[in-house]
């Protein structure tokens, strides 16, 4: 027989569930307060499901929910909650709750599937489930377990429509992570839009979020639809939502709170249903103190905090986010000698995950195609940029050994820069034409020896034979890198 504890203080709810549920066929207790509830023997009355109402007089559910975990801690717990209280119900998550459910229900069929799908222990296999649809976005699931819980969180309140702010350093994977909620959601069949308010104008922003009418401003020809509306089933991703200016912040708020808006030039007002995930790097609060953000739409935005922890406090997810990396490379076979892994491991990636991603396509493209096992002389940290660059020269890569080297380091050069190209990151373009220059000089280094042996190893013949001078020949052998 399934035990189920139902704890809520409003009398005709604990009847409506005590009833609905005995007609399922399990044991239901109801109590009404904290101190009913904790006259209750925990140790010798075992419960499979509890139900939790956030707002008790004598008590609040979180101290409930704490208690009955503390004493059995296989007991499935779902915290009943008003929308005023959605934040908290989010907290119960955190402290290990398995769900939450609104007040009033509304859907009775869900509530009862929500339990049904508790009981039957699918929130045990949630841990596969959410590995999968990480996967599928491209999101590693580590072995931190900071992370795990994080994923977690996610994982739950993907499920409803409320607000997310994901906060984070640059680089730890705040987009991926907004992407796994969006496809972990019901709404994983519509689209997924991502803006940056900190790259473009603010008119142009507000065009873009808003739509705007034909003749709006000067350059508006034609009437556009603003990604409140594009996206109203979908999910809409506001990046460096602590760039927003005032005026858009306003705008937002009032999405927010009405989930109304007026396209720019326009008296409409339209509606949207938009699930809104915001992502900064910046203190989002501290903004608020010093006045740059508003305080009412930070707590708007901040149903839902998610703060993705620093590489750095990960680090042992390097080893498995290096193998995802090195997958992209289909048919290099990189390895890293343990005195490298040390070498990755004790560095501090600044950058995060975004800057190990770059690392690690970087020494793809640039290794000795003969090397497979990577090593710590091969790498070099340096400590004046946050790139850490692999830097060893190799000066036999191409220039010795001939075409089949050449074809290959070409290959590797190719993909390197178009995994750049098309990639999402962001992109150092001083850095790449840098190292298109040691490209260049590797070239034409190539060249020159593959001519000398041609030539028996003579200079002027091979200049000859390349219409170079002596001294170009000369040059371009000794230069440096
Ligand atoms: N857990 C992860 N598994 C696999 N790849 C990841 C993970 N986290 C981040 N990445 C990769 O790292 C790069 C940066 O991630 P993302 O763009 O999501 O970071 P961000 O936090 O949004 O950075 P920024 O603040 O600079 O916008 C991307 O290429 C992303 O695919
Ligand atoms: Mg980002």
């Amino acid at each position: 027989m399934t035990n189920l504890l139902i704890v809520d203080d409003e009398k005709e709810i604990g009847h409506f569930l005590s009833h609905l549920f005995t007609a399922k066929g399990y044991n239901v207790k109801v109590v009404n307060s904290g101190k009913e509830f904790f006259s209750i023997n925990l140790s010798l009355q075992k419960f499979h499901a509890a139900m939790i109402d956030l707002k008790l007089p004598d008590t609040d559910g979180l101290t409930l929910l704490q208690q009955i975990k503390k004493k059995q801690p296989r007991c499935k717990t779902i915290i009943m909650t008003g929308y005023s209280t959605i934040k908290t119900a989010v907290e119960a998550i955190k402290f290990g709750a398995c769900d939450y459910i609104e007040k009033p229900f509304d859907d009775i069929d869900l509530l009862e599937k929500q339990i049904d799908d508790l009981l039957e222990d699918k929130d045990t296999n949630a841990d596969e489930h959410i590995k999968h649809l990480a996967n599928e976005v491209g999101l590693i699931t580590g072995k931190n377990e900071t992370m795990g819980k994080l994923l977690h969180t996610a994982y739950k309140v993907a499920q409803k429509n409320i607000t997310v702010l994901i906060e984070g350093e640059t680089g730890t994977g705040k987009e991926v992570l907004s992407r796994f909620i969006h496809h972990a959601s019901p709404r994983s069949h519509e689209s997924f839009i991502g803006v940056n308010c900190g790259a473009i104008s603010e008119p142009l922003l507000e065009s873009e979020l808003f739509g705007h009418e034909r003749g709006a401003f000067t350059g508006a020809t034609q009437q556009r639809k603003g990604l409140f509306e594009i996206a109203s089933k979908g999910t809409l991703f506001l990046d460096e939502i602590g760039e927003a200016s005032r005026s858009i912040q306003v705008k937002l708020l009032r999405v927010l709170e009405a989930r109304e808006f007026m396209p720019v030039g326009s008296e409409k007002i339209l509606r949207t249903n938009t699930r809104l995930i915001a992502a900064t790097n910046k203190h989002l609060f501290e903004a608020v103190q010093k006045k740059k953000f508003r305080e009412d739409l930070y707590y708007r935005l901040n149903v839902v905090h998610l703060k993705v922890p620093p590489l750095r406090e990960r680090k042992e997810d390097i080893p498995l986010l290096i193998d995802h990396i090195l997958h992209r490379f289909p048919g290099i076979d990189i390895s890293f000698s343990e005195d490298a892994l040390r070498a990755i491991l004790s560095y501090n990636w600044p950058g995060n995950v975004r800057e190990l991603s770059n690392f690690i396509t970087s020494i793809v493209a640039l290794s000795d195609p003969t090397q497979n096992v990577i090593t710590a002389d091969d790498l070099m940290f340096s400590n004046l940029t946050s790139v850490p660059t692999p830097v060893k020269p190799q000066p036999h890569t191409i220039t010795a050994n001939g075409e089949h080297h050449l074809e290959h380091y070409l290959q590797n050069w190719t993909n390197h820069i178009l995994s750049v190209f098309n990639g999402k990151e962001e992109i150092h373009l001083e850095k790449l034409l840098e190292e298109i220059k040691q490209l260049e000089s590797k070239v034409g280094k190539a060249f020159i020896m593959k001519t000398l042996k041609e030539a028996g190893g003579n200079r002027n013949e091979a200049a000859r034979r390349l219409k170079i001078t002596i001294r170009k020949l000369r040059y371009l052998l000794n230069e440096k890198r």
